[in-house]
């Protein structure tokens, strides 16, 4: 069927079938920007590592109600975000939007709550949503980020947010704000909700469709409306902060106090009610002014959630955390990528050193030097242009004649020095 088509035709006409393309919104990641992410994804390893956070893995695909029930059914990433299909058996299965309900989950499924309540967990890993693409927002996306579970403390929650900002100040990014807020718990909510309902119900005929629902069944998600029409009503909605009751108030206060004694910068912002239900206390985000974000100037966001264990079937249990976005990190961050491990390539004449070429770069294998044998049949000046564009440190000619003698030429490709050395001393000469 092939026959007849030249290689790069059978390239481009699959390149050209839409089937063959990655789906909208969902990208790559090349080895140029792997070097990038890896080296970001490595920083908040040790952030986090360095707080004694363990980090843990869970499956990418979930069961629909631990996001409808964990995330709020009236929120935009259930309504209109998530990608939910029915398996083979008819089970709704959703890809993970979020992280926060499958880490509450994890904890109630592996009894968590019992043989080691308080818990600091980390994770690095791919979420998906389908919202409107944009600079730095995609429908595949990984987050970096951390959930603490089984303790309340307002200086709890304010080292968590520090930690957030930590990760940023040490990648560099200096123009950092924290927005604070509170949210307040449950009661504080009834108290709120009515309030709300007197303000927005004149106005409900000039919300959107999905804002005249939920005046009914969750006035508060109104408030996160990206509408215009319905963002400036939501503007000069009474604010949920004035109605919290004094101990809310005052966890909020110490809070801010210990962000505060940390350093790091924040900013009270009553209009920060984050996009999920989940959230029962002081909430964050965590913003740049960088134009490399474009729209998405949050970089970061979480707060505490003392409800959702609870919800999902577990124990009561405080708990708090964040997430931030890693595509953002890279965006903001100038982290050069991490230094690469030096390479030598083994430039090969004739079978018979391709297999010593192989022989040696088994021996190097407890160095930290990458090595590639050339196992093509073509002349030597063609395997050193190889060499020399995929950026290796050195190369090596190996001939019948290198073979016999044991000895063999190593080219620094970077300083152009070449040094005859000892094939059996090789890892020796391999120091930069
Ligand atoms: P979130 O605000 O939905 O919170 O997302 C946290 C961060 O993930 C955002 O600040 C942003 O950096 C990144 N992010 C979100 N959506 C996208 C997207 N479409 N494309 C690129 N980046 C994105 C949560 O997810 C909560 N689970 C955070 C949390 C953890 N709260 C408590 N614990």
């Amino acid at each position: 069927m092939w026959s007849g088509l030249k290689q790069t035709d059978i390239v481009v006409q699959a390149i050209m079938a839409e089937n063959v393309r990655s789906v909208r919104g969902m990208n790559d990641r090349l080895p140029e920007e792997m070097a990038s992410f890896q080296a970001i994804a490595e920083h908040c390893r040790k952030v986090f590592s360095r707080r004694n956070y363990k980090e843990l893995q869970t499956p990418v695909v979930e069961s629909t109600p631990l996001f409808s029930r964990g995330i709020g059914e009236a929120t935009d990433i259930v309504e209109k975000e998530m990608y939910t299909f029915p398996d083979r058996k008819g089970r709704s299965l959703t890809l993970r939007p979020e992280m926060t309900a499958s880490c509450a989950r994890a904890y109630i499924q592996h009894g968590i709550f019992k043989s080691r309540p308080f818990s600091e967990w980390f994770y690095i890993a791919p979420m998906f949503r389908y919202e409107r693409m944009q600079t730095g927002r995609y429908r595949q996306f990984w987050q970096a980020g951390v959930e603490v579970f089984g303790d309340r403390a307002p200086t709890l929650d304010a080292e968590v947010a520090s930690v957030l900002y930590e990760v940023f100040s040490g990648l560099g990014v200096t123009d950092l704000t924290m927005l604070v807020n509170s949210v307040g718990d449950k009661e504080d909510r009834v108290i709120y909700r009515e309030k709300l309902l007197q303000y927005l119900t004149p106005f409900s005929s000039q919300l959107c469709g999905d804002c005249q629902r939920r005046i009914n069944t969750n006035p508060l998600r109104v408030l996160d409306c990206k509408v215009p029409s319905c963002k400036e009503i939501a503007a000069a909605a009474p604010a949920l902060a004035d109605s919290l009751r004094d101990e809310s108030k005052q966890y909020f206060h110490d809070t801010c106090n210990a962000l505060q004694v940390v350093g790091v910068p924040y900013k009270i912002d009553k209009q920060c009610v984050r996009g999920l239900d989940y959230y029962t206390g002081p909430v964050f985000e965590l913003v740049s002014t960088s134009k490399a974000l474009g729209k998405q100037t949050t970089l970061g966001a979480g707060g505490r959630y003392d409800g959702l264990v609870q919800q999902l079937g577990g124990p009561s249990t405080p708990a708090v955390g964040f997430a931030l976005g890693m595509e953002r990190a890279m965006l903001v961050s100038d982290m050069i990528a991490a230094e690469t491990a030096p390479s030598l390539f083994i430039a090969t004449l004739g079978t018979a050193a391709k297999v010593h070429g192989l022989a040696l770069a088994s021996k190097l294998a407890d160095t930290n030097v990458s090595v590639s044998v050339e196992h093509r049949d073509v002349k030597l000046k063609a395997q050193l242009r190889r060499a020399a564009k995929n950026g290796f440190t050195w190369a090596l000619v190996l001939g019948d004649n290198e073979i016999e003698s044991g000895k063999a030429n190593l080219k620094n490709l970077d300083t152009k020095q070449e040094t005859e050395i000892e094939l059996a001393r090789l890892a020796d000469n391999l120091n930069r």
